[in-house]
């Protein structure tokens, strides 16, 4: 007989109880062999339509990259967001699905060639840029476009910190939205990003206070800008509880209503909320072994195959089906690559191989990771 799932409150204040349901009812009706990805539908769309709702003037783009699976942006689609992109192979997904042109955005600083060309013939209508570099190509890739400059924000207290790749200071944002202007591009605002899962909600108080600064520069340069772009950075629960989003938009919506002017058009462009905890992992466990003192317990996905952000820090929780009792234990992935180790003194009860491990809130940033290392295929998704 299977061993049973042993689920206890440290996963249901994680995971719903409906959508541990859900995931029991698929397992029960499918011989469909793991690893694979579930995303639960009713869970995505209520996260999706959260984000936001608090904040006056807003439009949602969601980051593609957190899971460019064709369901789920067939999902999005339908529910009318918007899409923030940054290569030619996320816009071929959003095309073959007919997304319109104009709910399209692309936040890259730094954009391919081959991306420009794709993004300028299909027209989309929005770009970033942190560099005179991108503005020269901007220019001559999608002449008279729509830009607005990357700042640099605080990413402290973000697990997943991203400004030190792209974002410039006050002083050269300024130079970049002129210099766009005299290369014939239209400066229409600014975007900043505090950071991926970012658990430190003072990170948008600052981030608006520098935005502020230089929208108001700007106006003295007689540039009247109109989008305040937001990014992404909202956090999820994986093991700690974390902000919730109505509170995080009702502060951001508070700090845009005192500082920027009535009709600012506010974008957002979450990834890893939208997705993230809308997805459960299902891998098998493959082998058990001591070495030394350690219990270590090998599941067939690993980091190469959609955990990669564990070795960034990101502590995933695990449903384990197991009888025996709870014990240490190193888990690691399918690979032969001794980087392949996803997570570290964790404690579960010991499953036998061929038993489950259910891995929580790892609909973002897994699949879309995700490599065909070693000859091991990349986890399907599917939509329940
Ligand atoms: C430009 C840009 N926008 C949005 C996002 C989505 O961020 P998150 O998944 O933290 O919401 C990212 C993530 O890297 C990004 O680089």
């Amino acid at each position: 007989m299977k061993n049973r799932f042993r689920i206890d409150r440290s996963h249901t204040e994680i995971i719903k109880k409906s959508m541990i349901a859900k995931v029991r009812a698929f397992l029960k009706s499918t011989d469909l062999e793991p690893p694979y990805l579930l995303i639960d539908k009713t869970r995505l769309q209520r996260k999706a339509h959260s984000i936001g709702r608090n904040i006056k003037n807003s439009k949602v783009f969601y980051a593609v990259k957190a899971n460019g699976d064709i369901e789920i942006l067939k999902l999005i689609n339908r529910m009318g967001l918007g899409f923030e992109i940054a290569s030619e192979g996320e816009l071929e997904s959003l095309a073959s699905i007919g997304v319109d042109k104009e709910k399209i955005i692309t936040s890259n600083p730094i954009k391919s060639f081959r991306f420009l060309r794709s993004a300028a013939e299909y027209g989309v209508p929005y770009y970033s840029f942190d560099s005179k570099d991108e503005v020269r190509k901007l220019r001559d890739y999608v002449p008279g476009c729509n830009v607005y400059v990357r700042l640099s924000v605080p990413n402290e207290g973000s697990e997943w910190p991203l400004s030190k790749k792209f974002g410039v200071e006050l002083d050269a944002a300024e130079e970049l939205l002129l210099y766009a202007r005299k290369k014939g591009l239209k400066p229409i605002g600014l975007t900043f990003h505090v950071g991926s899962q970012c658990t430190n909600i003072y990170n948008w108080n600052s981030a608006l206070d520098k935005a502020k600064i230089l929208w108001d520069r700007m106006a003295k340069e007689g540039i009247k800008l109109s989008v305040l772009n937001i990014g992404g950075g909202y956090p999820i629960r994986y093991r700690k509880s974390v902000v919730d989003i109505s509170s995080i938009d009702k502060n951001i919506n508070s700090l845009i209503y005192e500082k920027f002017p009535r009709n600012t058009q506010i974008f957002i462009e979450p990834g890893r909320a939208v997705v993230g905890d809308a997805g459960v992992f299902v891998s098998k466990v493959i082998g058990r072994a001591k070495r030394e003192d350690e219990d270590w317990l090998y599941i067939d996905v690993g980091v190469f195959h959609g955990l990669m952000e564990s070795v960034g820090g990101i502590k995933y929780s695990y449903i384990v089906q197991g009888s025996k009792q709870v014990r240490k234990w190193t888990l690691a992935g399918p690979s032969c690559d001794s980087f392949d180790v996803i997570d570290r003194d964790i404690f579960l009860p010991e499953p036998e191989i061929g038993d489950l491990v259910l891995i929580l809130s790892s609909g973002a940033y897994t699949t879309s990771y995700a490599s065909e290392f070693n000859g091991f295929s990349i986890p399907k998704t599917i939509l329940i």
